[in-house]
């Protein structure tokens, strides 16, 4: 049987594209992973760096925050989906978001805590994160939703994301910093450790030497971008090159160099969105 193959230069419909969020560049961590596995789909990616970090801020505000870059990216890009690629965000957000927007709302939470269950031998399973999202209680609510049977020890990481906001992802300072914050889930033995902060990925080295070679680091964009896999299974275009934004609330041109730094050069033409003041 001979494959289709869809000629998309005759394309009359404008691909509507999946929307991602975070408040600075951690998010372009799933985003890094959606155009792995799903190469064909149009991306807006938004960055609020003008508002960033989210970590310390009370999740009320957040949550205002999250509702304000969806309600942009829905009205100003016409989004087909919801990417909220930020743990912080989706402690706060994620019920909000799924009952105002009529498109699917997907957050970071659920897909790596399941993944983690699932590669966990001991049971004992480690969450790293920001303040707000420790502090929300949202991993260890999730645990119970779904009925996972594992020992959850979490642990705040304040300072991580300001590493890598400022594009320094390796250094003596972070592996002191990673040394001193990662105690608890080192003194809890786990052998699993769920990275639930979108932006630690960038320091994966640095906290896989800390916890040692035994312990499974696991990703939430990586485990993220595979239900967005699975939900657009019906919706995809093989031999379409799908088309990638970037939009800052702060500063594009900053977010356009340390972006390239941390994302790759395909991180081209950032657009400035200034939220009114
Ligand atoms: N990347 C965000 C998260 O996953 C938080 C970063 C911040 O504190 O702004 O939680």
């Amino acid at each position: 049987m001979r494959q289709r193959v869809v000629d998309v230069r005759f394309r009359t419909v404008a691909p509507r594209p999946i929307g991602v969020f975070d408040s600075g560049f951690g998010g372009l961590t799933v985003a890094r992973a959606l155009i792995d596995l799903v190469p064909d789909q149009d991306l807006v990616y938004f960055g609020d760096t003008g508002r960033y970090p989210y970590g310390p801020r009370d999740l009320d505000e957040v949550r205002e925050f999250a509702i304000e870059i969806a309600d942009h990216l829905v009205e100003r890009y016409g989004i087909k989906l919801l990417v909220v690629a930020c743990n912080t965000a989706s402690a706060a957000a994620l019920d909000d978001l799924r009952d105002k927007l009529a498109i699917p709302v997907l957050g970071v939470i659920e897909p790596g805590i399941v993944a983690a269950a699932q590669v966990s031998r001991s049971g004992r399973v480690g969450v790293v994160g920001t303040v707000g999202l420790v502090a929300s209680g949202a991993y260890p609510q999730s645990v119970d939703e779904h009925g996972l049977d594992i020992e959850l020890t979490t642990c705040a990481c304040p300072g991580f994301v300001e590493f890598v906001e400022r594009g320094e992802v390796d250094g003596e300072g972070i592996a002191v910093l990673a040394e001193r914050l990662l105690s608890p889930v080192k003194d809890a033995d786990v052998d699993t450790l769920l990275l639930g902060c979108t932006h630690y990925p960038y320091l994966a080295r640095t906290i896989a030497d800390v916890m040692g070679r035994d312990v499974v680091l696991v990703s939430s964009a990586d485990e993220t971008a595979f239900e967005v896999r699975r939900l657009l299974v019906e919706d995809r275009t093989p031999g379409y090159v799908g088309q990638h934004t970037f939009v800052s609330s702060g500063d594009a041109n900053v977010f356009e160099a340390i972006g390239r730094k941390l994302f790759g050069a395909e991180l081209a033409g950032a657009r400035q969105h200034r939220w009114p003041s």
